[in-house]
């Protein structure tokens, strides 16, 4: 790949950011063992196969194939190119690059690149008068007024567009911008007779950025009545509502410590809570959570605390977006605000303190939410109604796999309803039954994680021993330059696998332009794409740190041997076909014989 940064500068780069960070940026990753796993961002999967091995600097992912270093990693997850990633890693870890000139290889179309610094102008402009100008007060009187700190004003670079027609529209204009494609972004609005108008008016400016931190999109809120209250900028290719949560770049390295999230509705409940400590805090942007969120959310967190508004839209939103987040495997909460309070205003009556003891820390669990829920669809004045309401819930809590906790949510009912616990417990039992939950192991997440690892090792013990032995010697390979050496010598790129034989003889090559063992470096300098994903399953493989001499010996032989067997059945053939011609049919019988026995035996060594 053509690049003008000195090779020194990018080793230096891809040294100081180890790849469990980058990638833990993007991941939940989780030890275990050597190793490091989570849910692989690749593919949709519910149980981690995606692993990280920070002695190596590699991840590779069991489920998907996909596989390689930090700056593969970026490049696929971000469409970063080569430069890009560097540029990005670079950043991160605040190292100098050389200037190497104005050409950048983006994956944005130039129109997206022009809307993005329009936004990037506009953000600093709207900030700008808010801060510090006559024309922003009456926002910065508004926010002050509902408790905003400059701080936080400065946080979230809130800003003021002010009640103008043009305001916007000529200071883009003379910083060159194109109307149309500014029309076209939602950033100016088209009039009947043509010319165009500010779209955001006498508004307070929330710009919405994405996980890099760029804005792309504003949420502008109305300072005195009227509608709408909030407008957002258009969706757009940059900007779509459904993939983005509100403050998550930010966010997310506090919500990777707590690995917790809280969810809200609305902006102002996210920045109410920031600016009193609570830091690990998204919401939507005014619709309701997406199948998208969600997985992405699964990612990074194991629990999320929903925290809607108290009235009846918030809990019906709630509901939803509670099992569309069960669905995709995270833990929900749910927090219980009192009638008509939004989290925003709670925070500003009783502080964040309370808020995050009173409100986030007793959350309730999905079943006494669901219980509470539920409530709003009977009459429990009335026997009738009561029934059946109880049952619905028995419906649900005999979905709950430990008996413990169903045992706990039936004593609730017990005592809030008066039914025997007897009573209580046949139902749950004959609704399980009903559901076939006693034909069904035990299938929590974590069993099913440590089933899946299992099962990767027993597939690869169900290859040919002479293919687990190519596999397990190029691993000791890829670590260590002797090993390789020594193969070299033994038996060169011999190996019975194609695939096997093409990676040695890159990997011999890799050892003998100088470079010491340095598997993300190696997968760096391979441009097949198979290959790359070959070497970091390899390189997965486990690792004992003190192999033998006579170990390697064994998987070299083993590979011999196989070689071997396979020129003699190769020549066993041949004279079968020769004494066929001659038309010796108990030649060729005896040959064919040995030829099964020959088979028979490689099999018993697999
Ligand atoms: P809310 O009406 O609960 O707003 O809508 P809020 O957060 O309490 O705002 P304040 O406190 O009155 O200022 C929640 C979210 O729904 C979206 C916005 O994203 C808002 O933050 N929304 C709301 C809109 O997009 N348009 C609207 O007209 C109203
Ligand atoms: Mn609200």
């Amino acid at each position: 790949m053509a690049n003008q940064i000195p090779e020194e500068v990018i080793e230096e780069v891809r040294k100081s950011n180890d790849i469990v960070d980058v990638i833990g940026e993007y991941v939940q990753l989780k030890k275990q063992g050597r190793n490091f796993f989570g849910l692989c961002p690749f593919h949709g999967e519910k149980t981690p196969s995606f692993s990280v091995s920070q002695e190596k600097q590699i991840f590779h992912c069991f489920g998907c194939g996909k596989g390689g270093n930090a700056i593969t990693f970026l490049m696929e997850m971000e469409s970063y190119s080569f430069i890009e990633t560097i540029k990005y890693l670079a950043n991160r870890s605040g190292i100098n690059l050389p200037d190497i000139g104005s050409e950048r290889e983006s994956p944005l179309s130039k129109e997206n690149q022009n809307i993005l610094s329009a936004y990037e102008w506009l953000t600093k402009l709207y900030h700008h008068l808010i801060r510090f100008t006559k024309e922003g007060k009456e926002g910065l009187h508004y926010l002050k007024d509902r408790g905003i700190s400059e701080q936080a004003i400065d946080d979230f670079q809130l800003g003021f567009a002010p009640n103008s027609k043009i305001f916007t529209a000529e200071f883009l204009k003379q910083k060159g911008f194109n109307q149309a494609l500014l029309v076209q972004s939602g950033l100016l609005s088209l009039q009947n007779d043509n010319s165009v108008t500010d779209r955001f008016r006498g508004r307070i400016i929330f710009p919405i950025r994405n996980h890099l931190g760029k804005t792309i999109a504003f949420g502008g809120r109305l300072i005195s009545e009227g509608e709408p209250k909030y407008l957002n900028s258009a969706e757009s290719e940059l900007f779509q509502k459904g993939k983005v949560l509100y403050n998550f770049d930010l966010a997310k390295k506090h919500i990777r410590r707590e690995n917790e999230v809280i969810l809200f509705e609305g902006y102002m409940d996210v920045i109410s809570a920031y600016q009193a400590g609570i830091n690990n805090v998204i919401a939507t942007l005014g619709t309701a959570l997406t199948d998208y969120q969600a997985k992405l959310l699964n990612r990074y967190v194991d629990t999320v605390v929903i925290c809607y508004d108290g009235d009846r839209a918030g809990l019906e939103a709630t509901y939803k977006a509670a099992n569309l987040l069960r669905k995709v495997g995270c833990q929900v909460k749910i927090s219980n605000l009192r009638e008509n309070l939004d989290p925003d205003s709670f925070i500003k009556a009783y502080g964040g303190k309370a808020f995050k003891k009173e409100i986030i820390d007793t959350s309730d669990t999905y079943i006494s939410f669901y219980m509470r829920y539920r409530k709003k669809d009977f009459n429990l004045s009335l026997e009738g109604d009561r029934i059946q309401y109880i049952e619905d819930v028995i419906k649900e809590i005999s979905l709950i796999n430990s008996s413990v906790e169903r045992e706990y949510y039936l004593k609730d009912l017990h005592k809030e309803y008066n039914i025997s616990m007897e009573s209580l417990n046949e139902e749950v039992e004959a609704q399980r039954n009903k559901q076939g939950y006693y034909h069904k192991k035990d299938n929590t997440d974590k069993n099913r994680n440590t089933n899946r690892a299992a099962s990767y090792r027993s597939n690869h013990n169900l290859l040919p021993a002479y293919q687990n032995a190519e596999r397990k010697l190029l691993s000791y390979m890829i670590q260590d330059s002797f090993i390789a050496d020594k193969v070299q010598e033994e038996i060169g790129a011999g190996f019975n696998i194609d695939a096997h034989k093409i990676l040695a003889t890159h990997l011999y090559a890799f050892y003998e332009e100088g470079h010491s063992s340095d598997v993300s470096l190696f997968i760096e300098k391979l441009e097949d794409h198979d290959l790359k994903k070959l070497v970091t399953e390899i390189a997965m493989l486990p690792f004992s740190d003190e192999i033998s001499d006579k170990e390697i010996n064994d998987y070299i032989r083993m590979i011999q041997a196989q070689k071997n067997d396979y020129v003699n059945i190769q020549s066993l053939k041949e004279q079968q076909r020769v004494a066929e011609q001659q038309k010796d049919p108990i030649k060729a019988a005896q040959i064919a014989m040995q030829i099964i026995e020959l088979k028979k035996q490689i099999k018993g060594t697999t």
